[in-house]
């Protein structure tokens, strides 16, 4: 069963074609990093506009990488939350005038819930198959975006109880912040992530938000001003550049900023883990692309004894074959959409 997937809930104009919820046949991302770089973030009229140009071309690819014609599809899937609304709109207008001409049915697809169900993607089918032992659920879910850092006790590609959030930044938003205190550019992730690989994460000690021994919320606004009063001195404000720093100061500071955040929330993530009896683990979301989170989950969820879920990293930042995979989920469960399916901010 073929699903075409459509998501463009941010800055990413992304359509793929997905076989039985799991067989990825094409994935395509045209991304506007370029476009919104001039800005050090996502501006959401230009980042609408820019859908409204790019989402025709990308579909367009998505079929024919999978050699998949409209005729082929089973139904059309888009992310209608949450995200930016004037970006949801473009892709939710595509893929109901897609499903209404072809006849098939429409699926509305929660962005988180296909953070989360990217693990999912492409596994062995001797190994799992997601929904049923022995996959991922039940599991604990960290998902660590730009706009969410939450964990959930899922217990099926659809089921997900929130357990923690962030109760100021998110991950990839802090990751985004510290990037542009250090002036290294945007989006600060994947350069966080590159400079942490030369710096000491022992330099600086940064500290570490647990919030308390049994809270599984998050907070990095503390993080990103103890990063600030680093670089620029307290008292200081926003005015003292961070130039002064040496590259290698800069690398110490990028690594001892990132093992803080990775400390915490794999941390959490574990004590999540006991706290709810279950002996696995999955991340998704852009900050799951981090080299030393998926490292350090690995080590610690292992040396716990718990079983560990991470998708590759094409699946990890905003993709639509995490959305066509989690539709296979809802068409099989009956839950289609009508055609007045609404965008929603939350
Ligand atoms: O999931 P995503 O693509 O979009 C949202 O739904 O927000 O996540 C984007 C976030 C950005 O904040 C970006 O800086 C972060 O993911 N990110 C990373 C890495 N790659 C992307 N953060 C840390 N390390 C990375 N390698
Ligand atoms: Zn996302």
């Amino acid at each position: 069963m073929k699903i075409l997937g459509i998501e463009t809930s941010c800055d990413e104009t992304c359509a793929a074609v997905v076989e039985d919820g799991r067989r990825v046949l094409s994935n395509v991302v045209a991304s506007q990093i370029e476009i919104h770089r001039k800005y050090g973030g996502v501006v959401p009229e230009i980042a609408s506009r820019a859908h409204i140009e790019s989402l025709v071309p990308v579909v367009a690819e998505a079929l024919q990488a999978a050699a998949a014609p409209t005729a082929e599809l089973h139904a059309v899937a888009v992310v209608h939350r949450p995200g930016l609304i004037g970006s949801l709109l473009v892709g939710l207008t595509a893929a109901k005038t897609l499903a209404w001409l072809r006849g098939v049915p429409l699926l509305a697809v929660n962005h988180i819930e296909a953070h989360i169900y990217a693990a999912c993607l492409e596994r062995d089918p001797g190994a799992a198959s997601c929904g049923g032992a022995p996959g991922p659920f039940p599991c604990v879910s960290l998902i660590v975006s730009g706009g969410h850092t939450s964990l959930y006790h899922s217990t099926g590609p659809l089921e997900h109880r929130l357990v923690g959030a962030t109760t100021d930044d998110a991950a990839g938003e802090a990751f985004d912040k510290v990037a542009a205190l250090l002036d290294l550019g945007y989006p600060g992730g994947p350069v966080i992530d590159r400079m942490a690989e030369r710096g000491n994460p022992r330099a600086v000690d940064f500290p570490r938000p647990w919030l308390g021994p049994e809270s599984l919320d998050f907070s990095f606004s503390g993080l990103k001003t103890a990063v600030l009063y680093h670089v620029r001195g307290k008292g200081a404000g926003a005015k003292r550049r961070s130039t002064h720093l040496s590259p290698e100061e800069t690398a110490d500071v990028a690594a001892g900023f990132q093992e803080a955040v990775v400390e915490v929330l794999v941390g959490k993530t574990l004590r999540a883990a006991e706290a709810l009896g279950v002996d696995r683990v999955l991340v998704g979301g852009g900050v799951a692309a981090n080299r030393r989170l998926r490292g350090r989950l690995q080590a610690d969820a292992h040396a716990a004894g718990l079983e560990v879920f991470i998708p590759p990293m094409a699946y990890c930042t905003d993709n639509a074959a995490m959305v066509a995979g989690l539709a296979y989920h809802l068409l099989q469960a009956g839950r289609t959409a009508d055609l007045d399916l609404e965008a929603r901010a939350v």
